[in-house]
């Protein structure tokens, strides 16, 4: 169902896709949990291109690729390479794709993986584009719903923080609408989630509430999808400095909150929430970003046709 497949846009997946893909990484998590070394994806090689910086994305998908008996070549600092020299993005990526299987980038433009794919005829797979899509973490994510929850439908999470330039809840957003779920978008009036994403999504049968009550968001949550305020992406320091800490998930707001409630963050977290959350019991991030890695193998099995 997915062998061959670039993947670009969490909107792309079908809930049979999803469902494959979910079911996939549960596998490879048991597999890898009882020691079993894995050599399905022997002989392959993929290229890792981060042209941003990235802790998880980048160390979970070079250690899936490695779990899999596959081989990496990695440019873990892509800004240095040719690109430094004034290639462009297209030249970059029809030159690895002749050397490798699959092409994993991360790049600052939204639309890069869309243009790495135009120009390689290896599946692409996007690491963040921008402030566009983080397909893979969404998926990450779905999979961390469905082991904290057990189920993927029928409740509500509020997206909280920087959701303009927050590329991992555009990509979120689109697996809540499929798995019918409501979300309470909760951002400074600044950093609201852009238009286009809100109306297509309510195109799609999305129910949505926009709000900058965080306190009476958190008191109707089931999850909580928490959001650093993406520095990097503003143009002017000055507004950056406006809008840092607005909001701050503290223990004494779960404790407010609604009974249960999972706590979710893509990390890196900066200071939105506070770290007497992290021994809290529905605190689930650090589980989050473990399941990158079970994700990713299924999804390079998949797309490799090895699975
Ligand atoms: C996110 C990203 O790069 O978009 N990190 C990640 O991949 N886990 C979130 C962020 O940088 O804030």
């Amino acid at each position: 169902m997915l062998k061959g497949k670039d993947v670009l846009n969490a909107a792309q997946f079908s809930l049979k896709e999803l469902d494959l893909i979910m079911n996939t990484a549960a596998r490879f998590e048991k597999r890898v949990k009882s020691g079993e070394v894995i050599n399905s994806l022997e002989g392959q090689v993929v290229a890792s291109l981060f042209f941003e910086p990235s802790t998880r994305t980048l160390l979970s998908f070079e250690t899936a690729i490695n779990r899999l008996g596959a081989r990496v070549v990695s440019m873990a600092n892509a800004a240095t390479s040719s690109v430094a020299k004034g290639e462009t993005l297209a030249d970059t990526i029809r030159t690895v794709d002749g050397y490798v299987d699959i092409i994993v980038i991360r790049h600052p433009m939204k639309g890069s993986a869309q243009i790495a794919a135009d120009n390689a005829i290896h599946p692409v797979i996007n690491g963040g584009d921008g402030a566009g899509q983080h397909p893979t973490q969404a998926l990450l994510d779905l999979y961390t719903i469905r082991k904290e929850k057990g189920i993927l439908s029928g409740q509500t999470i509020t997206f909280l923080g920087d959701l303009k330039n927050g590329r991992t809840v555009h990509s979120l957003g689109y697996f809540m609408t499929l798995f019918q779920n409501k979300m309470i978008f909760v951002s400074p009036e600044s950093l609201k989630m852009p238009a286009e994403i809100t109306q297509d999504l309510r195109s799609r049968g999305a129910e949505i509430e926009e709000t900058e009550d965080v306190g009476k968001a958190l008191s109707d949550s089931d999850l909580v999808y928490v959001t650093r305020v993406q520095r990097e992406r503003f143009e002017n320091p000055e507004e950056y400095e406006k809008v840092k800490g607005v909001y701050v998930i503290n223990r004494k707001m779960i404790e407010k909150a609604k009974k249960g409630i999972t706590i979710l963050h893509p990390l890196p977290r900066v200071d939105e929430i506070a770290i007497d959350v992290d021994d809290y019991e529905g605190a689930a991030y650090f589980r989050q970003a473990h399941n990158g890695l079970y994700v990713r193998m299924a999804l390079l099995a998949l797309i490799s046709g090895k699975e």
